[in-house]
């Protein structure tokens, strides 16, 4: 009978319903966010993960402007479905180095994060020309001027800064060395070993087929060629991801 009596009290003062009700959120809010501090990381550290190389981030930017987030995502769900036709599903740490992410939810077109290796450059170079010559139910855009346009990476230099700002690991050789990896990186049978220790499994040559510039294909081409092949997952079953 007190009891009822005294939540009585409560309903019918509605400045102490409001403190009481305030201290009960504030109360549930501090058990809900306070572990997220104290927990060292919420993304497990995953073998192979490693920061975009200045080509591939110059062909991310390049993803990102043309707006290819708006047909396409990059997060292949643990369903079984997609597990089938894209391949292992995403890891957390897969797009840790990603600001911002591009896990997506409008699939107008299939989901890219591993269709690196999937094609060759030679189909990326005729589907992003004109996607009808090489899949003809397509309603995909073609994007034929990326191949006419000279990538513009006079500032790729604070692309990497920006991000390293945003927790990337990216070092002072890193950046010092952007450019000079960048030409490397999409030019046939130049000096690979600066650029090979500083983002292993980099894949380097002339992504566009045209030896005369670097484009922004040869960007474009090189992200999409790298999209999930970071991870080695044959390994999954035997061996510990966890670096
Ligand atoms: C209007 C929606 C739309 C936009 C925008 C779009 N795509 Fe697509 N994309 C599709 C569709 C639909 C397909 C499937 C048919 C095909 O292969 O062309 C596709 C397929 C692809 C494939 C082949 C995937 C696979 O596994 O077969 C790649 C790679 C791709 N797109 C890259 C891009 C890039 C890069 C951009 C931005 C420059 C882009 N797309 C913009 C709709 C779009």
């Amino acid at each position: 009978m007190s009891k009822r009596f005294s939540h009585e009290k409560i309903e019918k003062n509605s400045i102490l319903l409001l403190v009481l009700t305030l201290v009960t959120v504030a109360i549930g809010g501090l058990v809900e966010i306070v572990p997220t501090f104290l927990i060292k990381s919420t993304i497990e550290d995953v073998k192979g993960v490693r920061p975009y190389s200045p080509l591939e981030l110059a062909g991310r930017n390049i993803y990102l402007r043309e707006g290819c987030y708006n047909c396409h995502s990059q997060m292949i769900r643990s369903l079984r479905s997609e597990v089938e036709r894209y391949g292992h599903y995403s890891l957390a740490a897969e797009s840790k180095y990603d600001h911002p992410f591009q896990w997506g939810s409008k699939r107008t077109g299939p989901d890219l994060a591993r269709v690196g290796g999937k094609y060759s450059d030679e189909w990326h170079r005729l589907h992003m020309a004109d996607p009808r010559a090489v899949v003809p139910e397509s309603v995909m855009p073609g994007y034929p001027f990326l191949a006419r346009r000279p990538l513009d990476y006079r500032n790729i230099e604070n692309g990497l800064r920006a991000l390293a700002r945003a927790g990337v690991p990216y070092t002072d050789e890193h950046i010092a060395n952007a450019r000079a990896d960048l030409v490397a990186q999409a030019t046939a049978d130049a000096d690979i070993d600066g650029l090979m220790q500083r983002y292993p499994k980099a894949q380097a040559r002339d992504f566009d087929g045209n030896p005369k510039m670097i484009s922004e294909l040869d960007a474009l081409i090189a992200y999409m060629q790298m999209l999930g092949t970071l991870v080695d997952f044959s390994a999954y079953e035997h061996a510990d991801l966890r670096q």
